[in-house]
């Protein structure tokens, strides 16, 4: 699970000829926002941006004890990007924000359009750790690290990794995105109405209890892509990985819609490979492998043809090790 490094996206280019502010952020910071004097809180350089800014972070990890809430949106054009300064990492973590009434999430985005987000961790927070909710479209959220995520007021019932749950917007992209050992789910879109886009998203480890939460309400599903009662949602899910979630793999979870899948594994969770009980999904190149309770549950309408279960359904692990020794054979080969 390596981390595949982003080349500059043409939003970022947009922005620089639009010039634009440049606002920067260091956890030791308590400037105003330039370059030599930052500020020392995300939410004040959020509370400044206007559309076509990019919000700096410089390399530290950032303790806020609020969420950062995102209200605002960006334009077409401009949208508002918060990322790291050059190759830096940026951690945002949670601990500092101890179980509140609403929340706290690490990253809270709300109504909130056309804005770009890269290259942030967000780990150790009271709720899911990065929240895109309402009245939310266009926004992209690359290169995500999202882990050890938890809801101790809700014994784990809704804290994931990523979640675009409860509102409705074109466009939404999450690419190269690591969500782990979270308490609930990797990645939720329980009642967004909107289809989502999920490319090189890997969710593994969730759903654990690793708090000791008594009763435990969380779900431990790598990818849950709906709900039921909500509009078909056709979302998109290609080249991702659920591989040792508690409960399964992927899962369309009432969604009455038409999910793609090409390309996804799931791999070694504890239950289900893949479950589509109510979408007519269109399945296309997927694996499925060493699930704990079989590797593919599709009921009613899903189209399904060339994934793992399609053909022969035996595969195991030992068949990564040889497709891996392949692989490595090929590249020697081209001398790549
Ligand atoms: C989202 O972006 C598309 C393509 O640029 C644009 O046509 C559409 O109007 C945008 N949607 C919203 C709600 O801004
Ligand atoms: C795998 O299972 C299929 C039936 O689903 C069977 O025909 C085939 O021989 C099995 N292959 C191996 C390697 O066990
Ligand atoms: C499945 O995983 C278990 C645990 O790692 C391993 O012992 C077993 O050999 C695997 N089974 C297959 C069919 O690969």
């Amino acid at each position: 699970m390596h981390r595949v490094s982003c080349k500059p996206s043409i939003l970022l280019a947009i922005v620089a000829s639009a010039g634009a502010r440049d606002i920067f952020v260091a956890p030791s910071g308590s400037g105003s926002g330039s370059i030599d004097a930052p500020f020392g809180f995300i939410q004040d350089a959020v509370d400044e941006a206007v559309a076509g800014d990019v919000i700096y972070l410089r390399q530290g990890t950032f303790a806020p004890s609020a969420n950062i809430q995102i209200g605002k949106s960006g334009s077409r054009t401009s949208p508002i990007s918060i990322r790291p300064y050059g190759s830096e990492k940026v951690i945002v973590n949670g601990e500092n924000m101890p179980g509140l009434i609403n929340g706290p999430y690490g990253i809270y985005a709300r109504d909130a359009s056309h804005n770009y987000y890269e290259g942030l961790s967000t780990h150790d927070n009271y709720e899911t750790g990065f929240q895109l909710e309402g009245a939310s479209s266009n926004n992209t959220v690359i290169n995500l690290d999202s882990y050890m995520n938890r809801d101790p007021r809700k014994n784990g019932e809704s804290a994931d990794g990523f979640a675009c749950k409860s509102g409705q917007g074109e466009g939404n992209v999450l690419r190269n995105a690591r969500l782990w050992n979270n308490v609930d789910d990797g990645l939720d879109l329980y009642m967004f109405a909107s289809p989502v886009t999920l490319e090189e998203v890997y969710a593994w480890g969730n759903g654990y209890n690793r708090w000791g939460f008594s009763p435990f309400e969380g779900d431990g599903n790598g990818f849950k892509l709906g709900i039921s009662g909500n509009p078909p949602t056709d979302h998109v899910v290609r080249n991702s990985i659920a591989y040792k979630n508690y409960k399964k793999g992927f899962i369309d979870n009432g969604n009455p819609g038409s999910i793609t899948f090409e390309r996804n594994t799931a791999w070694k969770n504890g239950d289900t490979g893949f479950v589509m009980r109510s979408s007519s999904s269109d399945m296309r190149k997927n694996l499925a492998v060493n699930n704990s309770n079989g590797q593919a549950q599709l009921i009613g309408a899903v189209d399904s043809s060339g994934n793992s279960w399609d053909s022969n359904d035996n595969w195991s692990d030992s068949d990564f090790h040889q497709r891996r020794r392949a692989i490595a054979s090929l590249w020697k080969q081209n001398h790549l």
